[in-house]
């Protein structure tokens, strides 16, 4: 804790100051306005922007841009709009995996770009990605809603698709945290023990765990 001496809460307050008198109505206003621009175009911001919203910004600057490299692949499991998308097209090649076929034509709206192949798949499957190819697997907001059998097969299949050395990062339902258990009723029966259990039994080697960021799931960085 800072000594009495700090000035850390005046400086607060000064900028508290300042921020109320942001808050004026026509301000508010303009500013909701040109949020609702910015953000409107892709189809999954109502969850919450990673640009804005801190726990997103963490994981993106946490779990995402890291890992971000041009002579690297990488798969995206679940892509929705492309939420997350955006921060992933810095790889020389990156397959966005998507079940639904009217994801992936949301998708493509904002993500037709060279380096990005749309892949649809049969729910737990990687059709078209290289086998021994994939630097970095990341999903968010997909495993989620996945029961275990499926995660299972997930886990199953991205053995076959990575280069030694990847890095596979995963955000799932923890319904440890009561948002998930008890307010949000798609979200699928997973807890951290229920998913170290299945990665390592799947033969990856856990590197890293994230269990207090997000109030209603954890994530998870393992490799083979
Ligand atoms: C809630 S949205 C999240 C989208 C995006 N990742 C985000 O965070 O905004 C879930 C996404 O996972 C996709 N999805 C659901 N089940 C899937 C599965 N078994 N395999 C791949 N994608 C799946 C949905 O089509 C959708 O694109």
């Amino acid at each position: 804790m800072p000594d009495l001496s700090t000035q850390l809460h005046t400086k607060m307050l000064d900028s508290s100051g300042r921020w109320r008198s942001r808050r004026s109505l026509p301000r508010r206003i303009y500013r909701a306005v040109r949020r609702e621009l910015a953000s409107s175009d892709v189809y999954g911001m109502d969850w919450g922007d990673p640009e804005t919203v801190a726990p997103l910004k963490f994981v993106r600057d946490r779990w995402v841009l890291p890992y971000v490299r041009d002579d690297h692949v990488a798969v995206e499991i679940g892509p929705g709009g492309g939420r997350w998308t955006r921060y992933l097209l810095g790889f020389k090649q990156l397959y966005a995996v998507d079940f639904y076929p009217e994801l992936l034509a949301e998708l493509k709206k904002g993500f037709a770009k060279p380096n990005v192949t749309l892949v649809q798949n049969t729910g737990a499957d990687f059709p078209g990605v290289p086998a021994g190819q994939v630097d970095y697997v990341f999903s968010f907001g997909c495993f989620v809603h996945l029961d275990s059998p499926i995660i299972e097969a997930y886990l199953a299949n991205i053995t076959g698709i990575l280069k030694p050395g990847a890095n596979v990062v995963i955000q799932y339902s923890d319904t440890n945290k009561i948002m998930a258990r008890e307010l949000l009723p798609g979200f699928a029966e997973n807890t951290p023990e229920k998913m170290r259990a299945m990665v390592a039994a799947a033969g990856f080697t856990i590197l890293e765990e994230d269990l207090t960021t997000l109030w209603h799931s954890s994530l998870i960085r393992f490799t083979l």
